[in-house]
């Protein structure tokens, strides 16, 4: 497959080129065909709920139960209700940055402020406890991570994490929010730690997670929150208020997921290794960009900035060289949409002619401006 010099090519979707699994198909068809749908409980199919809180529990098998899980309509609603039911007015979000682009909307709408803490990449996004600390305000209700992150697809280590909860715990109204959509797709040999594994005394952990990127769901609209039970309560009210719970489908579709987490991951790592190579390797070979080595994700993060045009301030010159890559025919994020202007987005969960075609005309691109 390759595509005509003028069709755009995009890098730029958040959505993998994965195929569902066909077991998860299948049990959502057979749920289909027998007859009419049951009206499915809002929290979610208990059975579920049971199998994403077993896949939380710690070696020793004790963590969270079926209580302290809702199965929303996707990861965004996971986090929409959980934001929206601990946020009083007045309370911020503390959000390290770059970060996905559509945190900064949910928090605003569900009556949050968002404040950032900037990372910086010459030092591979570290976060240290010290910067986490003096960034913290009695008005902060929230910190909100990805981990693995986008854009970068850095990965948080377990020691890293658990420097972090040292400084959250001395903040006993802080919630500590936890994406972990991405946790499935890692080619390091630690798996990424789940916020859920360390102690909570305070009951102040919260996580998000989906079946669109690590479990292959792509479009199924289904997701979930694990929260303290009090909070899980008060998020399946809320969504029982709003909407509603998953259709009955997408649930059997996603616990067989559930269960069959760890096939389903290998594969994608098996798919997604050869592009992941052709990626890297062409941005090993751009003049002026420094190494991007992403951990995890299907996202690289590349500092452009050696090709931004003088002149504009930085979110204008960023979106120029947006432009200009669009023009060349490659759709790529810009990361000022991330809070990183002079950086771009590119997601290698593309087919390999395609991902190969849009590195030579992203190269060309950048090239010529640099002439
Ligand atoms: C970090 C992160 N969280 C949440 C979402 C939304 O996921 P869903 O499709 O399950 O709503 C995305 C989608 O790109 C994402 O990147």
């Amino acid at each position: 497959m390759s595509a005509p010099a003028s069709s755009p090519i995009s890098l730029a979707s958040g959505y993998g080129n994965f195929l569902p699994p066909a077991a998860a198909v299948e049990a959502a068809t057979r749920v289909l065909l027998a007859g009419p749908l049951p009206v499915t409980e809002t929290a979610g199919l208990p059975e579920l709920r049971e199998a994403v809180a077993a896949a939380h529990h710690s070696a020793g098998g004790s963590g969270p139960t079926a209580a302290n899980v809702v199965v929303t309509p996707g990861t965004k609603v996971a986090l929409f209700a959980l934001l929206q039911t601990v946020l009083r007015p007045g309370d911020e979000v503390l959000l390290p940055t770059p970060n996905w682009f559509g945190f900064r909307e949910l928090v605003a709408r569900a009556g949050g402020t968002l404040r950032t803490l900037p990372l910086r990449p010459e030092n591979n996004y570290a976060l240290a406890p010290t910067q986490l600390r003096a960034a913290l305000t009695p008005r902060t209700r929230v910190v909100l991570f990805s981990n693995p992150n986008n854009p970068t697809g850095r990965l948080y280590s377990r020691a890293e994490v658990a420097a972090w909860l040292t400084v959250t715990q001395e903040f006993p109204d802080l919630f500590v929010l936890s994406d972990e959509i991405y946790n499935g797709i890692c080619f390091g040999p630690e798996p990424p730690p789940t916020l859920l594994s360390f102690p909570d005394p305070g009951g102040r952990h919260l996580v998000v997670n989906g079946f669109s990127k690590s479990l292959a769901l792509v479009g199924w609209g289904i997701g979930y929150l694990l929260a303290p039970v009090a909070v899980a309560r008060a998020c399946a009210a809320w969504q029982h208020a709003t909407g509603g719970g998953v259709p009955a489908p997408q649930q059997h579709a996603a616990l067989l997921a559930t269960q069959s987490a760890g096939a389903i991951t290998s594969g994608l790592i098996g798919q997604l290794h050869p592009t992941r190579r052709v990626l890297l390797e062409a941005l090993a070979d751009l003049p002026q960009v420094p190494p991007v080595a992403p951990a995890a994700t299907y996202y690289a993060f590349p500092d452009l900035r050696a090709y931004l045009r003088p002149g504009p301030e930085p979110a204008a010159a960023s979106a120029e060289l947006v432009a200009r890559l669009q023009t060349a025919g490659v759709a790529v994020v810009d990361g000022a949409t991330c809070d990183a202007p002079g950086f771009v987005r590119l997601s290698y969960a593309v087919p390999e002619p395609l991902l190969r075609e849009a590195m030579a005309r992203l190269r060309t691109a950048l090239e010529l401006s640099a002439c």
